[in-house]
């Protein structure tokens, strides 16, 4: 594996991969890897011909500087961790290669922008947004690959593929978990032992709902799985929601034809958790 810092020594690596034709893949990180996100490395790898990771901890969608600070780094492992999937290139570049002093960005993202992630973390898909739009000029993929587990990022991140008419396909893979259901984050390490017990509510809730989804109505799902997690020990609910996956706005109703996805955010053990599930 080829590790560069800097987008001018990027660019020099792939054009002769460019030249030759070959399909180019990248798959956005911020370090501190796990199996989800080698799920993408490998998927990425069906996909095209070679494959670019990249690992930046992007400033400005951290809403919180404690979590910025706190945010792990273990760039030896991660590159060991690479190197046994066999990607093809790493991009890590500084802070200083992708930002200028202050540089303004705002893209309109609607409703995105308003609500779940974006209501509870203002600004972060402002910066995920400006940071991704500057990660797909330097590598210049066909394809971009992102985790369901970040279903809210996605989103937008279509959405700005689609307003500025990036050259870019992009390919969203399912959520890693382990064999417990917790999903996999590089977050799940600053987890206690009891903290990591009680996190499973989050999952298992989304489970109920997926199950009960034949029988019940939506309301009452809804109450359910607030009033589950609300009283699961070590739990602090932010928010669960049942929402339409092409329209992004609460799902009123269940139809044959629309799909759902139920969504939650939770504080355990000082640690914020999201995760989601489609429910057909
Ligand atoms: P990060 O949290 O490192 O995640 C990188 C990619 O891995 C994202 O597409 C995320 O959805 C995916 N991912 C994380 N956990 C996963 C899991 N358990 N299963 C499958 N995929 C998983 O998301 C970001 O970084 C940043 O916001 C980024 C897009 C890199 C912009 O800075």
């Amino acid at each position: 594996m080829e590790t560069v810092k800097t987008k001018a020594s990027l660019q020099a690596t792939l054009q002769p991969h460019r030249n030759r034709g070959m399909r180019i893949a990248f798959v956005p990180t911020m370090g501190a890897l796990h199996q989800g996100h080698l799920a993408l490395i490998r998927q990425a790898q069906v996909l095209a011909d070679v494959v670019v990771c990249s690992i930046f901890v992007n400033p400005t969608q951290f809403n919180d500087p404690k979590d910025l600070e706190k945010y792990p780094r273990p760039i030896e492992q991660d590159i060991r961790m690479l190197q046994d999937v066999a990607c093809d290139i790493l991009f890590h570049p500084e802070v200083n290669e992708m930002y200028g002093p202050n540089e303004p960005w705002h893209l309109d993202l609607g409703n995105l922008d308003q609500v779940l992630e974006g209501l509870h973390r203002p600004g972060h898909f402002q910066g995920v947004t400006q940071i991704v739009k500057k990660l797909l000029d330097a590598v210049q993929p066909d394809i971009a690959c992102f985790g369901q587990k970040d279903f809210q990022q996605y989103k937008v991140v279509e959405h700005m593929v689609h307003t500025l008419q990036l050259p870019v396909t992009l390919k969203m893979c399912p959520t890693v978990r382990e064999t417990d259901g917790l999903a996999l984050s590089s977050r799940n390490v600053r987890l206690t032992p009891q903290g990591r017990q009680q996190a499973l509510a989050l999952y298992r809730t989304l489970q109920q709902t997926k199950a009960g989804l034949e029988k019940k109505d939506l309301d009452i799902l809804r109450k359910e799985a607030i009033a589950a997690l609300q009283n699961s020990p070590g739990v602090q609910l932010e928010y669960f929601a049942v929402y339409n996956v092409d329209t992004f706005d609460e799902a009123q109703e269940k139809t044959s034809n629309r799909p759902l996805v139920a969504l939650v955010a939770a504080w355990v053990d000082g640690v914020r958790l999201i995760d989601n599930l489609l429910l057909q």
